[in-house]
């Protein structure tokens, strides 16, 4: 692999151990996925948040490497924790479980990742991180991926945690796989003659496409989807989060509608066709238990600041008779507390989180079995990670079902 001087000097570690230690990370990635040469990326998104999955060893690499002075040279943010860093005792959280997980957030701070104020979230293009079409990124949480990729026209693989501290310190990543154009053509074509409506009918439709394609790129038509109308992007985040959880799909193409399918040749010429007739059989991979959830879970991937008006809107004047959790980024929560949402949710009985993902929290010690939600990655994750049993609907079908006054 070709290097530069100073990307030299780095892995002969003349600029410090923590750089060495990143540059033979990004090397060996490179070397493995066949990479010529190292490219710049614009930003990082870092995954492996939430102490539940790091455990203490995870936390120990990642204090060593903040003490060896490691800091990063691009714009980069971090995936959810599993809490709300703030509101983590409403949550049920213990108090040693809360200070280690503060202790995880502190050292990638002490990097220096969002300024030393982290908002943990994976959905960073809602909060100021917005990649511009054609630049390079080196992001790890799938869903951000897949946005990014197919929706903003940017260029990521999916990293791994490890390897996004070390594009974050080098601000360099490989160039294989998706940054380079040859290997973005479509080589799946989903023909859609099921009508998808809300955006957990396309979460639906992602996690039935994702089982099939596999680590494939779809091309879909036939979906009745414009650019621009209501909850258009909220529709690409929850099929491309789906995609990227029952598959390991991270990048997709819409006709008329995703920026690449104007642009790349969407198909290639030896690809297979898929037909989605219902989407049924994507609702029924998750549809653990005919018992009464004790938990609704909205905003996976997290919230947009337009998904927690239409939550206010439904629940208002309500009653709910399980609790509800929204979750979002710390600044979406802060604008929807002042927009007089959380208020209307709190009042109905439900909560708006910030910072936290509930697929990666130790859910049933928090004394929840079974977790309804609107989107099939949380339930993937939710069922695989959390062990607990899941119900996937639509958001109005929930708020409908959990209606107290009923
Ligand atoms: Fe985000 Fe967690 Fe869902 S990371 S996409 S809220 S599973």
């Amino acid at each position: 692999m070709h290097l530069t001087t100073t990307e030299k000097a780095w892995l002969a570690g003349e600029d410090g151990p923590a750089l060495r230690r990143a540059m033979e990370i990004i090397v060996a990635l490179g070397q493995i996925y066949g990479a010529e040469r190292l490219i710049p990326v614009a930003s990082v998104q870092i995954s492996g948040v939430s102490y539940r999955n790091l455990g203490q060893a995870g936390l120990d690499f990642l204090q060593q490497w903040a003490a060896e002075g490691a800091q990063v040279r691009v714009p980069t943010t971090l995936n959810p924790a599993a809490m709300d860093l703030e509101a983590w005792r409403v949550q049920g959280f213990k108090p040693e479980f809360a200070t280690q997980q503060h202790a995880v957030i502190a050292a990638f701070a002490q990097m220096g990742v969002s300024a030393g104020q982290p908002h943990p979230t994976c959905t960073p293009y809602l909060i100021g991180n917005v990649p511009q079409p054609g630049e390079h990124l080196a992001w790890a949480e799938s869903s951000a991926v897949s946005y990014a990729n197919s929706v903003l026209g940017a260029r990521t693989n999916r990293e791994g945690g490890p390897g996004a501290i070390a594009a974050a310190l080098t601000g360099r990543t490989g160039a294989y796989g998706l940054h380079l154009e040859r290997n973005r053509c479509a080589t799946l074509h989903v023909k859609v003659e099921a009508s998808p409506r809300t955006s957990s009918d396309y979460s639906a439709l992602g996690a039935q496409v994702g089982e099939h394609a596999g680590a494939r790129i779809p091309y879909f038509t036939g979906l009745p989807l414009t650019r621009g109308e209501p909850f258009w992007e909220e529709k690409l985040k929850a099929l491309g989060a789906a995609l990227a959880a029952t598959g390991a799909v991270a990048l997709y193409h819409v006709a008329g509608v995703t920026p690449e399918a104007r642009t790349v040749t969407p198909l290639a010429p030896e690809h297979e066709t898929l037909t989605i007739t219902e989407l049924a059989p994507g609702y029924a991979l998750f549809n653990d238990a005919d018992a009464e959830i004790d938990l609704l879970w909205i905003g996976c991937p997290h919230a947009s600041l337009a998904e927690i008006a239409h939550v206010a809107e439904l629940v208002r004047g309500q009653r709910l008779r399980v609790p509800l959790w929204v979750t979002c980024a710390r600044p979406v929560k802060e604008a929807a507390t002042k927009q007089g949402f959380n208020a209307i949710i709190e009042a109905a009985g439900g909560q708006l989180f910030a910072d936290a993902c509930l697929a990666i929290a130790p859910v049933r010690a928090l004394g929840f079995e079974t977790v309804g939600t609107v989107s099939a990655k949380g339930a993937f994750y939710l069922r695989n990670l959390a062990g607990v049993q899941v119900q996937l609907k639509s958001v109005e079908e929930w708020i409908e079902t959990v209606d107290g006054r009923r």
